[in-house]
C-alpha cells in the first residue's frame, strides 16, 4: 500500500484485540489516531488495507493464539500483496524486531506507548522500510486523544485513567511490556467522561493496572483515586461508574466510603488475590499476607454490605505445595468470591520468577489444582447468584439478548448479567428487574 499516493482516499483498517480491557481501550485510541490519516474501520478482513492485531503476553497461551491469527493473515497477504499487517501491544513490546524475523506476515511492530507514531510506521512499511517502534514512555497517557468507540451498544465505555505498572509481581510481564506507572490528568479524564455522557453513554469503567495508586499532584493539591472516583461520579447522577483493577495492598477505606456515599458507583470490586498462602504471596512479591487480604475483604463487607467481589487466582506458582494450594481454596471459602478468573502459572520470559525461580510444579499437578479451584468457584458463583432470587435489582440494559430478540440483557450494580423480557425497554434504560431464577452465568427475571 502506498499511503502517500492514496492519501485523499479512505483506507480500511481491520483491527483485532486480545487480552485485557485496557487493550480494548487502546485499540480505540489507535483507531482515533489512524482516522486522522484517512483510515476507517472495517469488520471485514478482506476489505482491509491494513490489519492490526493488538496483542497480549500475559500467559503463553495468549501468545499462541495470536501466532495462530498471524498464520491466517499470512494467507490473506498471499492473495493481496499490498495488504499491510501490524502487531501492536504487549507482544510487540516483548518481541520487538524478532517478530519481523519470525513472522512472515508482519510488516510493522508498535509497542503500547508508540501509537502516535503509527501513521509514520504505516508509511514506512508501505514503502518496504523497517517499521518498528517499541519505545516505552514515562509520560504518555494519550490524554488528548478521544478514543473512537467500537462498542456496538453506545451504553457502556472504558476510560483509561493511568498506564503501566510499578509493582513487578514476580510472575507478571506487564511492567516490562507497558512500562512504568503514570496517571492521566484529572481534567482530561473528566472531560472524556463528560463527552461520553453528552453522547448518551450510561456507564464508564475507569481502567488502570492498579487504580488505587492513581495520583496527580498539582500546585495546591494531590488528587487520589478516591477523589477522582468521587468527581467522575459527580459528572452525572444517571451515569454508572465502575473501575478495575484494585490492588489489595493499596485499596483504601476512603475508596470504599466514596463508593458507599455515591449511589451511582457500582457495588463491585475486582480484587486479585493470586494465592491464599502467605508464603506464595511473598514469593510472588505481592506485598500483602493472607491475613491482610482477608482484612480488606472484611472492610468491603463492613462498609459496602451489598458489594460483589471478584478475584484472580493462579494455580501452581513456583514451589507451591498441597498445603499452599489448600490455603487458596480456603481463602476462596472465606472470601466467598462472586466471580473469579483462574489461571495456571505460565512462565513469562525475563520476569523475576523466570529469572530466579524454577517452574517446578508438574503440569498435571497444576491442571488438577486449577480444576479444584474452578470447581469450588463454580459452587461459590452459583450460591452468589441464588442469593438474588426473589429480590429486585436495578439493571442497565445493554443489548438485545443473543438468544432471543424479545429479551434484553444488561448488568446489575454487582456486575451480574441479567436477562429479562424486553417489553417496551431498550438498551440504555435503567430497569428494575425482579429475579426469578438463575443459570450458571446469568440471572433471569421480569421487569417491574
Ligand atoms: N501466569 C498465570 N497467570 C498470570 N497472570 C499474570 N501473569 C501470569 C502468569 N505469568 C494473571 C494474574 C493477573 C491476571 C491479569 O493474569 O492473575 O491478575
Ligand atoms: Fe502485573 Fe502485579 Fe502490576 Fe497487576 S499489579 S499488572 S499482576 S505486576
Amino acid at each position: 500500500m502506498n499511503v502517500n499516493a492514496l492519501r485523499p482516499q479512505r483506507f480500511k483498517l481491520y483491527i483485532e484485540t486480545y487480552g485485557c480491557q485496557m487493550n480494548v481501550n487502546d485499540s480505540e485510541v489507535v483507531v482515533a489516531i489512524l482516522a486522522r490519516e484517512g483510515f476507517s474501520v472495517t469488520q471485514d478482513m478482506q476489505q482491509a488495507d491494513l490489519i492490526l492485531i493488538n496483542t497480549c503476553s500475559v500467559r503463553e497461551n495468549a501468545e499462541q493464539r495470536i501466532r495462530g491469527r498471524l498464520d491466517v493473515f499470512r494467507i490473506e497477504k498471499k492473495q493481496r500483496p499490498g495488504l499491510l499487517v501490524g502487531v501492536i501491544g504487549c507482544m510487540a513490546e516483548r518481541l520487538k524486531e524478532q517478530l519481523l524475523e519470525e513472522e512472515k506476515a508482519v510488516d510493522l511492530v508498535a509497542g503500547p506507548d508508540a501509537y502516535r507514531d503509527l501513521p509514520q510506521l504505516v508509511r514506512n512499511a508501505g514503502t518496504g522500510q523497517k517499521a518498528v517502534n517499541v519505545l516505552l514512555s514515562r509520560e504518555e497517557t494519550y490524554a488528548d486523544i478521544s478514543p473512537v468507540r467500537m462498542d456496538k451498544n453506545g451504553v457502556s465505555s472504558f476510560v483509561s485513567i493511568m498506564r503501566g505498572c510499578n509493582n513487578r509481581c514476580a510472575y507478571c510481564i506487564v511492567p516490562y511490556t507497558r512500562g512504568v506507572e503514570r496517571s492521566r490528568s484529572h481534567e482530561t479524564i473528566l472531560q472524556e467522561v463528560t463527552a461520553l455522557v453528552e453522547a448518551g453513554y450510561k456507564e464508564v469503567t475507569l481502567l488502570g493496572q492498579n487504580v488505587d495508586s492513581y495520583r496527580r499532584d498539582s500546585a495546591d493539591e494531590t488528587i487520589s483515586f478516591a477523589r477522582l472516583l468521587e468527581d467522575v461520579a459527580a459528572v452525572s447522577p444517571a451515569l454508572r461508574v465502575r473501575f478495575a483493577t484494585s490492588h489489595p495492598k493499596d485499596m483504601t477505606d476512603e475508596v470504599l466510603h466514596v463508593m458507599a456515599t455515591c449511589h451511582n458507583i457500582c457495588k463491585s470490586i475486582h480484587l486479585p488475590a493470586q494465592s491464599g498462602s502467605t508464603r506464595i504471596l511473598e514469593l510472588m512479591r505481592r506485598r500483602y499476607t493472607r491475613e491482610w487480604y482477608l482484612s480488606r475483604i472484611e472492610a468491603i463487607r463492613r462498609i459496602l454490605p451489598s458489594c460483589a467481589i471478584s478475584t484472580d487466582l493462579i494455580a501452581g506458582f513456583c514451589t507451591e505445595t498441597e498445603d499452599d494450594h489448600r490455603e487458596s481454596l480456603s481463602l476462596m471459602q472465606q472470601a466467598l468470591f462472586d466471580y473469579a478468573f483462574m489461571f495456571k502459572y505460565s512462565v513469562r520470559p525475563n520476569t523475576p520468577a523466570a529469572r530466579k525461580m524454577k517452574d517446578d510444579v508438574p503440569e498435571e499437578v497444576k491442571s488438577r489444582r486449577l480444576q479444584e479451584i474452578i470447581d469450588l468457584q463454580g459452587l461459590l458463583s452459583a450460591q452468589s447468584k441464588q442469593r438474588f432470587i426473589g429480590h429486585t435489582v436495578e439493571v442497565l440494559a445493554e443489548n438485545i439478548s443473543k438468544k432471543s430478540p424479545d429479551q434484553l440483557s444488561g448488568r446489575s450494580s454487582q456486575n451480574m448479567v441479567v436477562v429479562f423480557p424486553k417489553k417496551h425497554y431498550a438498551p440504555g434504560d435503567y430497569v428494575q428487574v425482579h429475579i426469578i431464577e438463575c443459570t450458571p452465568a446469568t440471572l433471569l427475571g421480569e421487569a417491574l
